[in-house]
């Protein structure tokens, strides 16, 4: 007890004088960038150097006193501080300083056994030798000798997920810590989760105290989020894992079950909202865990945080964190984003992070409704219940009056429903999700068929208090049948889990979409992942619903979102480091993008949830295939200086001032990416691409397209003949609009270079103005 208050009283001491000495207004809390730190300054050097700016902006000594909340002093050089914009203008203006800006909380938003069977599976459709994730596995040595760096809400140490039985002494590059804190020492850190950090600094700064019976201040998730995204890359083979009610049992392995886990808690909850409603990220705390996961030695970072969709490079954290992380070669993986499925929704655009989509997989968790005429309908649930027949009401029938518009009738919204006509009844509400069933729950309802609030077959599988089932189509033949009917009923049918269920994959409904908004001269998404119904590890201080009133706390849990699919591509990052130690980071990205499927299960192509044909706006290159990445014949590579030569085009504006942009700069579209986006199309462009034999010797390729409709695509040369591993070879392509091309719209195509083994394919966006 005692030592609990030596440790929280000198907080909160420093946390009102911080705010009684530092801010005469609300507190806003900016980031400046200088770039990246030279020489052999001591910390201590460096932080005088960050407060003489403070000093400088704020006239005094004095007044600068306890503005400084970060002073980031390993790579990045820069710091973030409590300012008023006047004073942020200022410093704007001051020798060195590249960007300063705010540091925007992030709502990270709902943003396995059987996914990485999927994977498998799916590399073996039409091929006469499918390939064996086990062989893959084991040339990468399970991963052991990678190190994945987490930024998210934290980890629970005690998953079985993360036991360390058996695993090798930890590798002699790690340099990183684990942090103390509430409910957390070092012997929560093992030889699979070897570090774990927390920052909150910003976070507090913005919101006020942790209030410590929302979180734990330490690196321990309560969330559930970060254990969820964790397990899915390094969770070591857990048998007999399942959600609530045994659903999706099996044996739950992350993608890379050896590789070394290093945590960094960025992520907390916002005060006044359940943790169901997100948690919040500050782009300073986020920066700063970069600053300490490149330090501490990670070979990839795994980042499940959605972004601005707008906001440019040199003003995002995570963009800012990602490039120092390139130039050292650690791989960055970040969610596209759950805004979908409207376009230009897509986040975590810079084209040094590899941005990923989310899509199904083939299981399905299938639970049918009976309606009293025997009719039947599709429904899916992954709450656990036996069959069972309830009168049925549609909302809009029994809403308290007044509680509603003829716009929000029959959507089961908080505080509409009247116990009186509910109690004891199954409720249909017309679309609905996790605070529409509590509302059936709280009126009393016994069971509720809601209507899918997403598309089609993208359904969100959550385990509700209340027998439930989501339905996605038929929905009017429901409301007919209860409307028709004196004494309407339904038979809820127990969920069971489907495997095998075509087609598979399409894309998840809420999957941020292309073009980038930032520079549509960039393909985004790159890639996609499965992100539908993930099964991994949970918190047990958290509950599968992460509302208060739902107290089951369970081990293993169902989750769907960008931030599910992220892990699996920093998984195969993992791998593919460990198979070529000598493979650069843009190296890898093009490995897993170049050798991606754009067909399902059933051999067509790729759809979304509604079932029309998906486009590289919503999966990038396709979706992930991890044995064909190990060997992809040939790579786009890009440099450090490649992409300060892309940002001289995009930004006009540099993030390393030591690079001076040339005299003619190359279109943002000459970055030598893996795909080709060309957004303002005036009759015709050429642009060029470099690739690199990572194949064998005496090589030929030559290249077949698919053009964009409306466009003519002309490849220069043909043909590419490497006569020794590492060879770097050029050509052209030349895009030319034809009369038929659509203005302003983008057109989609392909084109591959194969060798009769590899396929190495690239997509080709464009649009004539
Ligand atoms: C860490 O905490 C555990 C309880 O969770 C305790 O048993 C152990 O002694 C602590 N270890 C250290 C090194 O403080
Ligand atoms: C902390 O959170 C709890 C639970 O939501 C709430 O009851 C309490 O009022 C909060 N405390 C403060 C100081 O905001
Ligand atoms: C897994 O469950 C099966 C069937 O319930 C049981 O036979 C087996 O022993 C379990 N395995 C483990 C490792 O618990
Ligand atoms: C459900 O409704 C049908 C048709 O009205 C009726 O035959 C059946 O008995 C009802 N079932 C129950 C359990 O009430
Ligand atoms: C529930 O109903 C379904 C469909 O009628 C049936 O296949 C299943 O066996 C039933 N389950 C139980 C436990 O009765
Ligand atoms: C909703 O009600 C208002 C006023 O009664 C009416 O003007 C409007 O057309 C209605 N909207 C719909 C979608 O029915
Ligand atoms: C590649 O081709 C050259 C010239 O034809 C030949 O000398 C060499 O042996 C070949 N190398 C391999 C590995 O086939």
């Amino acid at each position: 007890m005692n030592n609990y208050f030596c440790r929280i009283i000198p907080f909160l001491l420093i946390f009102h004088i911080l705010l009684a000495s530092c801010a005469d207004q609300p507190p806003q809390v900016y980031i400046v960038y200088l770039g990246e730190h030279s020489g052999t300054k001591t910390f201590q050097e460096i932080e005088e150097f960050h407060r003489s700016y403070l000093h400088s902006a704020k006239g005094s000594k004095e007044k600068a006193k306890d503005c400084l909340i970060y002073s980031y002093r390993n790579v990045i050089n820069g710091f973030s501080a409590l300012l008023s914009p006047e004073e942020a203008a200022k410093i704007s203006e001051m020798d060195g300083v590249i960007s300063v800006f705010h540091s925007h909380p992030t709502i990270l938003r709902l943003h396995t056994t059987r996914s990485w069977n999927f994977i498998n599976l799916l590399e073996g459709l039409g091929d006469p030798n499918p390939p064996n994730a086990e062989d893959l596995l084991r040339k990468a040595n399970y991963g052991k000798d990678v190190i994945v760096g987490v930024l998210d809400s934290g980890v629970w140490p005690e998953s079985e997920s993360f036991y360390d039985n058996g695993m090798d002494p930890i590798p002699h590059s790690w340099k990183g810590i684990c942090e103390s804190g509430v409910a957390f020492n070092s012997s929560h850190c093992n030889r699979k989760l070897i570090g774990a950090r927390y920052y909150l600094k910003s976070y507090e700064a913005y919101y006020g105290r942790l209030n410590t019976s929302l979180d734990f201040r330490s690196p321990r998730d309560k969330n559930g989020h970060g254990t969820h995204t964790s397990s899915t890359i390094g969770g070591r083979r857990v048998p007999n894992a399942s959600a609530i009610g045994g659903l999706g049992s099996g044996t739950a392995s992350g993608g890379a079950p050896l590789v070394r886990l290093a945590i960094y808690k960025v992520c907390w909850p916002v005060p006044g909202q359940t943790p169901a409603e997100g948690n919040t990220c500050l782009g300073d705390d986020m920066l700063a865990a970069f600053d300490d996961a490149i330090a501490d030695g990670v070979n990839v970072i795994s980042v499940s945080i959605g972004g601005s969709t707008s906001r440019p490079y040199t003003q995002d954290g995570i963009a800012i964190g990602a490039l120092h992380a390139m130039k050292r070669n650690i791989v960055v993986a970040c969610s596209a984003g759950n805004s979908g499925p409207s376009s230009y929704s897509v986040s975590n655009v810079a084209p040094w992070i590899i941005t990923v989509g989310a899509s199904s997989i083939d299981r399905v968790f299938s639970s049918p409704i009976v309606l009293g005429n025997d009719m039947i309908i599709e429904g899916q649930s992954v709450t656990p219940f036996t069959n069972r027949t309830h009168p049925l009401v549609y909302a809009a029938d029994v809403e308290l009056p007044g509680t509603t518009t003829n716009l929000t009738s029959g959507l089961c919204l908080p505080g509409t429903l009247s116990p009186a006509l509910v109690r004891g009844k199954a409720v249909f509400c017309w679309t609905g999700d996790l605070f529409e069933s509590l509302e059936v729950q709280r009126a009393g309802g016994k069971a509720t068929v809601l209507g899918n609030s997403y598309q089609g077959q993208g359904v969100l599988g959550r385990p509700y208090l209340i027998p439930a089932t989501v339905v996605y189509s038929d929905k009017i033949d429901i409301y007919n049948y209860i409307e028709t009917n004196q004494n309407p009923n339904v038979t809820l049918i127990q969920p069971k889990t489907v495997i095998g269920t075509k087609p598979a994959p399409f894309m998840a409904p809420f999957t941020s979409r292309g073009p980038n908004f930032i520079e549509p001269n960039i393909l985004k998404p790159d890639i996609t992942a499965p992100g539908l119904n993930i099964l991994a590890a949970w918190s047990e201080a958290s509950s599968p619903l992460n509302v208060p009133a739902d107290n089951r706390v369970v081990k293993y849990h169902i989750d769907s979102g960008t931030s599910m699919s992220c892990p699996h591509v920093a998984a195969v990052a993992a791998l593919l480091k460990a198979i070529h130690p000598d493979w650069s980071s843009p190296a890898i990205r093009s490995a897993i993008m170049t050798t991606a499927k754009i067909t399902n299960n059933m051999g067509t192509q790729i759809t979304d949830s509604l079932g029309n044909i998906a486009t590289p706006f919503e999966y990038g290159a396709g979706h992930i295939q991890p044995s064909k990445a190990a060997d992809p014949g040939l790579v786009y590579d890009a440099s450090y200086d490649d992409y300060l030569l892309f940002l001289c085009s995009s930004t006009g504006n540099v993030l390393d001032p030591s690079f001076n942009c040339p005299q003619n700069i190359p279109s943002a579209s000459d970055l030598n990416y893996p795909s080709i986006s060309i957004a303002y199309l005036k009759g015709s462009r050429t642009v060029k691409r470099t690739v690199t034999n990572v194949g064998t010797t005496n090589s030929s390729y030559s290249v077949r397209i698919n053009p964009p409709q409306g466009y003519s695509v002309q490849i220069s040369p043909t043909a590419l003949y490497f006569s020794a591993t590492g060879e770097k070879q050029s050509f052209s392509i030349t895009i030319t609009a034809q009369s038929t091309a659509k203005k302003s719209v983008f057109a989609v195509g392909w084109y591959t270079w194969s060798d009769g083994i590899h396929q190495v394919r690239s997509p080709i966006t464009v649009a004539a103005v």
